[in-house]
């Protein structure tokens, strides 16, 4: 039976998820993939990893060329994280020949045009399929399961933290901060809750998967980006009252006025499917031409969810003797001739305070048809000291067209325009 050596680089949640799937499936594998997948050497440098896991001392390297230079490893998987030693140790890996496994975001978003040439040089497998929606089979999915199709769009929640945080918001009451205090305690949320609540993380993962399903470069410098920071309570509830629910939402359209990719929170339909997505799930919407919609749901993160998705790259490395790399000129920019649009369509809901006395509205009005912006809907709600809330909701237009709108009614006091929304209508 043919065997194939890992090695596993990092063995904290994500690297010890698969140290365990990979052991206890091993007989399982060898019976139904005839392959003999064996954990033949990690690399960690925290001792009690390890030691929680069992693995066996003689399997434990000190430095990555003990690693890259052991002839028993075939394929290393990279769980490390961050940039800097993920991308010098990836490096040493594909530059010996050896396949790699990583599901680093990160690393991948921004540096895989360098990883794929060295890759391609040393005829080196590079699998991702882990660094985008955890366990949820995105990559194969758009690689191998509809790459008969011209992809038009992908709508996602690919980030779990903040769709934690935000139903915590929608369905206890809870303020920003007390709802990501409990996806801290939860492990949800990292002590630096950047790269997730700025929306970094989701970005990553809409530049990868815009690449593979647009099969152009989508640098993650041209994706937009918007957190969920500024997020209030009062958003929320007035958006409940409207019948929306707010995600963060990574979309990803390939139009004719060129691609579309920005990450930001938005308002959806209760009805919408992506509505029900709560907690820390995570699911992403494909349009394709010939198949229609499909959705796919579930763990977008966890030891055992992302350690699947790396397992079944080793088992998609170990079973295939072709090697497959980008459908696109992978280079560290977008091609020439492809454009990219920022003046986007969408609906909007805005909420302004003003004071409540007659005229305001008919102000506002005036400001938003002088930029062809309608409204669908409004809510009006009394605050204390004279003065109102005003909450709209637009019909499709466009982003230039809200942001010139909304700084003119800022600048002539008409109203405070305090905060502006993207809505899925
Ligand atoms: N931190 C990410 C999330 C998981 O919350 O979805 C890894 O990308």
């Amino acid at each position: 039976m043919k065997k194939i050596g890992v090695a596993i680089l990092g063995l904290g949640v994500v690297g010890g998820g698969t140290y365990r799937i990979l052991t206890e499936h091993r007989e399982f594998y060898r019976k139904t993939q005839g392959v003999d997948i064996d954990v033949v050497s990690v690399l960690e440098t925290n001792p009690a990893c390890a030691q929680t896991l069992g693995v066996p001392e003689e399997k434990i390297a000190s430095n990555i060329a003990e690693v890259v230079c052991n002839p028993d490893v075939n394929i290393v998987v990279e769980c490390i994280g961050g940039v800097t030693a993920a991308k010098e140790y990836v490096l040493a890996a594909l530059n010996i020949g050896k396949t790699v496994v990583t599901s680093n975001k990160e690393l991948y978003a921004k540096h895989s045009h360098e990883l794929e040439h060295v890759a391609k040089r040393h005829n080196a497998g590079l699998f991702f399929e882990a660094s985008c929606v955890g366990g949820v089979p995105i990559i194969r999915t758009l690689t191998d399961g509809l790459q008969g199709n011209k992809i038009n769009s992908l709508i996602g929640i690919i980030n779990g933290t903040t769709n934690y945080v935000l139903t915590k918001m929608t369905n206890d009451g809870l303020s920003y901060e007390e709802a990501l205090a409990q996806a801290k305690t939860l492990g949800y949320a990292e002590a630096d809750p950047t790269a997730d609540v700025e929306g970094f993380d989701a970005a990553y993962k809409l530049s990868i998967l815009s690449s593979l399903a647009f099969h152009t470069k989508v640098p993650f410098s041209k994706v937009f980006r918007e957190g969920i920071t500024a997020v209030s309570k009062e958003d929320i509830s007035d958006g409940k009252q409207l019948g929306y629910v707010l995600k963060l939402l990574a979309i990803g359209k390939n139009t004719d006025a060129g691609i579309e990719v920005r990450v930001h929170p938005t308002f959806v339909r209760r009805d919408h499917p992506l509505a029900s997505v709560s907690d820390a799930f995570n699911a992403v919407f494909v349009e394709g031409d010939a198949v229609g919609d499909i959705m796919l749901y579930g763990r977008g993160a966890g030891s055992l969810p992302t350690g699947s998705a790396i397992a079944s790259d080793i088992i998609y490395a170990a079973t295939h003797s072709d090697i497959k790399y980008s459908t696109f000129k992978n280079g560290a920019e977008a091609e020439k001739d492809v454009n990219f649009a920022d003046d986007f369509i969408s609906a909007y809901y805005l909420r302004l305070s003003v004071a409540d006395e007659s005229g305001v509205l008919a102000k506002i009005a005036s400001v938003l048809s002088k930029y062809h912006v309608s409204i669908v809907e409004m809510i009006q709600r009394e605050k204390a000291g004279g003065k109102a809330s005003i909450v709209l909701v637009t019909h499709e237009t466009h982003e230039f067209a809200i942001k010139n709108a909304v700084e003119k009614i800022n600048s002539t006091e008409i109203a405070t325009v305090e905060s502006v929304l993207r809505v899925v209508s």
